[in-house]
């Protein structure tokens, strides 16, 4: 495909009206103690990746704006939030299951009537395509339904007493207290909730910062929190990280601390916690996930899956491979397809059917990837496709560079881009002594047709990274499967089911299993006394 960058971006009459926002989102509302507040100080004015053509040039369209809050209005939703826990004697954290499950279940009936203006806006914000935005949304809504689902097994499992050596005890699991939740740009919505409802559907009171890129896209739901949870349950958070988050750290009330962000950024806050030992965290941080491509691999298979796991929302997944290891013998052939794979790839807006490329949001990331670029050409490599490399202010045609080797930023650093650096190797063992080396720890994705190589691989790897991809690109789903990293890719496990242990701790209550012991108990359960000490089962 020829590239044609002049006609990559139109006059805003051109945009097709359904895709087209009706109106700037200009918001001046946040949602703090069970309220709307009014906002009437600085904003942060929000541009769309997406460009349109005026008579000065190019120029990012402007959507929006939202509140950049102060430390006081973060001060402010901490305290909402810890009076709402109130020590975990709140209406929240002592509601029964079923009664917090019924709240959550209200709640995503309210979500899904916002669908559509979500969908546009992560477009919109971010500029994911049309199709990828409303799978987003809808591996959400899937993944609150198999956390509810999840929840009413964990809890028939817990609803029952048990006897061992003379005690009879009731084991469940409770809430931990205020959770601090922050999410990434590139899956705003997803990877925001599937850290929060786990959260709050456990029992814990929240205060939540939404991503600088895909800020927006939370104001149409921040009412159906408002209006399904107790007051000061769900408290949202605006302005910069750097300026109000350090403080609630330092607060010591924070109990939990979820972010899916870069490790530099968790490392820093979770050292401002005045009592480390009290914090819990619950980390998804960076990833230079590798592919690695042996001579007997079969190549048409490994170009398609390199296409996918390196280009898929143009590289800006944490999962994404950013980095492949091919055998020299094959090197050659693998760049000439892999470089015919990536000239078919439809680039264009977000809304277009079928397209793959897209602009970035990040203002700077065309000139971090070109400078990689330049980088990696100064000590000895090239850009190997056809057009790649090619910048047209926020988009960035994808760059195959090779022989990418040690000294090169694209060795070690995560580029979150459409960069896709290749190395060659003669020897397995090159790749894993890179993946030993490495400060990342999360997937890796091995391509062989003969099982003895692929054996010699998988024991290795599987102490080095957290999952083995077999003739496939790395990626988090299915939902239920463990997500999860080593080293400095994350702390602590999210799926489905993880999630609800990451943010919950398993409490008992225990006693001699005495005649009027039997009898007490027998009466707090009959008298339905008791949410926790209850062996009520959810259907
Ligand atoms: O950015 C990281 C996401 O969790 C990746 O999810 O592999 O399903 O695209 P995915």
């Amino acid at each position: 495909m020829s590239l044609d960058l002049e006609t990559l971006f139109s006059e805003e009459n051109n945009i097709p009206a359904e895709f087209a926002l009706s109106e700037q989102i200009d918001q001046r509302e946040y949602l703090s103690n069970g309220e709307m507040l009014t906002w009437d100080g600085q904003i942060s004015e929000v541009f769309s990746p997406i460009c349109v053509k005026t008579k000065d040039g190019l120029q990012r369209k402007r959507i929006g704006s939202y509140p950049v809050c102060t430390e006081q209005e973060s001060m402010q939703a901490l305290d909402a939030a810890v009076k709402a826990y109130d020590n975990g004697r709140g209406v929240w954290p002592t509601m029964s299951v079923a009664d917090r499950i019924k709240c959550v279940e209200d709640f995503t009936r309210k979500m899904i009537e916002k669908k559509d203006i979500v969908v546009k806006l992560i477009m919109w914000e971010i500029g994911k395509s049309f199709a990828d935005s409303v799978k987003e949304f809808d591996r959400t809504v899937e993944y609150i339904y198999a956390t509810i689902d999840a929840l009413k097994d964990l809890d028939r499992d817990s609803s029952r007493f048990q006897i061992e050596q003379g005690i009879v005890a009731q084991i469940r699991r409770s809430p931990l207290g205020v959770v601090l939740c922050m999410g990434p740009f590139n899956y705003p919505l997803n990877e925001t909730f599937t850290t929060l409802i786990p959260a709050l559907i456990m029992g814990n009171t929240l205060l939540f910062k939404p991503p600088k890129h895909g800020t927006l896209l939370h104001y149409p739901l921040l009412d159906a929190f408002r209006t399904s949870f107790p007051k000061g349950v769900v408290n949202t958070i605006y302005g910069r990280g750097n300026k109000i988050v350090p403080s609630l750290m330092q607060s010591g009330k924070i109990n939990v601390l979820t972010l899916i962000g870069s490790s530099r950024v968790a490392d820093e806050l979770k050292k401002l916690h005045p009592k480390v030992n009290r914090l819990r965290a619950i980390l998804g941080l960076d990833a230079k996930n590798a592919a690695i491509i042996n001579k007997d691999a079969d190549l048409n298979l490994a170009v398609s899956e390199t296409v996918l796991g390196s280009l898929s929302f143009n590289g800006q997944r944490c999962t994404a491979l950013k980095i492949i290891y091919v055998h020299r013998s094959i090197a050659q052939e693998f760049l000439k397809r892999l470089s015919a794979e990536v000239g078919k790839l439809k680039y264009g807006m977000p809304w277009e059917k079928g397209v793959m490329l897209t602009p970035l949001p990040e203002v700077n990331k065309p000139a971090y990837l070109t400078e990689c670029i330049e980088d990696a050409k100064a000590h000895g490599a090239k850009v190997v496709n056809e057009n790649g490399g090619q910048v047209s202010e926020s988009f960035f045609y994808p760059a195959i560079v090779y022989p990418v080797n040690a000294q090169m930023k694209l060795y070690r650093e995560e580029q979150f881009g459409p960069v896709i650096p290749v190395v060659p190797f003669d020897d397995l063992e090159e790749p894993i002594e890179y993946l030993i080396g490495s400060s990342h720890g999360q997937q890796v994705s091995i391509f062989s047709n003969n099982a003895s190589v692929l054996s010699s691989l998988i024991d290795p790897l599987v102490n080095q990274v957290s999952r083995v991809n077999i003739n496939c690109q790395c990626q988090r789903g299915p939902d239920t499967f463990p997500f999860t990293g080593r080293k400095d890719s994350a702390e602590g496990t999210l799926s489905v089911v993880d999630a609800l242990r990451s943010f919950s701790i398993r409490s008992l209550v225990a006693a001699k299993f005495s005649e009027s012991n039997k009898e007490l108990l027998n009466e707090i359960v009959s008298a339905d006394a008791s949410n926790f000490l209850s062996t009520k089962f959810i259907f």
